[in-house]
């Protein structure tokens, strides 16, 4: 086998078309291993590795949360938010142009969303004290987040040893239990469909995460709280804009 797999545009739409789509559409998630291969993983896993020596990621923040509440029972996770542009992320932008492509070539497939926009990468470890993340929807509030990838990093990860496992809720089906592995991809779709929760994690478990977005729902979230905002500053009477 080659060292570095030179994965090209037609092994993408192999993947899309043959996995991505059909587990989409039936399950509503689908994991994908050895998706770099050992020496993209590795070094990907090196520069994440340092992002975490250099202290470059904090405390999750939960959306709505009262600044100085306890979070750590909710979510114990360090994160960063990364573009891929910045210096020293060059393998995490190597990931993201793949995910890129892959979902591009899942144009017009997935149902009637039509995907141009993703959020940067989160960049998040736990660290291993025990820390997971309660059972929750991504999108519970159609935000505009459709499809949830999640690119996990852990070599040698033992379950029974070190927990971590994502489990998803499938509305209406059993529940499935995903280990961490290493160079192992994952996605699933963002809303209520796939409530999940990470088990507590007692080794230090690091993943990269980026949501796709639909854009008519994501427009509309982008209205909503824009008249959200207007109405806000309206009736506090600020003249500010
Ligand atoms: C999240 C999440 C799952 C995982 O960050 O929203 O659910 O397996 N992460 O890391
Ligand atoms: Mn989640």
């Amino acid at each position: 086998m080659p060292l570095i797999q030179h994965v090209t545009d037609s092994d993408l739409e192999r993947l899309a078309l043959d996995r991505v789509v059909p587990s989409l559409l039936s399950q509503g998630f689908c994991y994908l291993d050895e998706f770099l291969g050992e020496l993209v993983g590795d070094i990907l896993l090196e520069q994440v590795r340092d992002m975490h020596r250099a202290e470059m990621l904090q405390d999750g923040r939960l959306a709505g949360s009262v600044p100085g509440a306890p979070r750590r029972n909710i979510r114990g996770d360090k994160i960063a938010w990364v573009s891929g542009a910045e210096r020293g992320c060059e393998a995490i932008n190597f990931l993201l142009t793949l995910i890129d492509k892959l979902i591009s070539k899942c144009a017009g497939r997935l149902e009637k969303k039509v995907i141009r926009e993703r959020s940067k990468a989160m960049v998040a470890c736990y660290p291993g004290n025990g820390a997971g993340y309660v059972r929750h929807v991504d999108n519970p509030s159609a935000d505009g987040r459709c499809i949830t990838c999640i690119y996990y990093l852990n070599r040698n990860w033992n379950a029974k040893e070190h927990g971590g496992v994502l489990r998803i809720f499938p509305e209406g089906e059993p529940d499935v239990d995903i280990e961490p592995l290493f160079d192992r991809l994952l996605l699933f779709w963002s809303d209520r469909r796939n409530p999940h929760e990470v088990q507590p994690s007692y080794a230090t478990r690091y993943a990269i995460t980026v949501w796709y977005f639909d854009s008519e729902e994501r427009a509309e979230a982008k209205r909503r709280f824009r008249d959200l905002t207007a109405s806000t500053r309206q009736s506090s009477g600020s003249t500010c804009s």
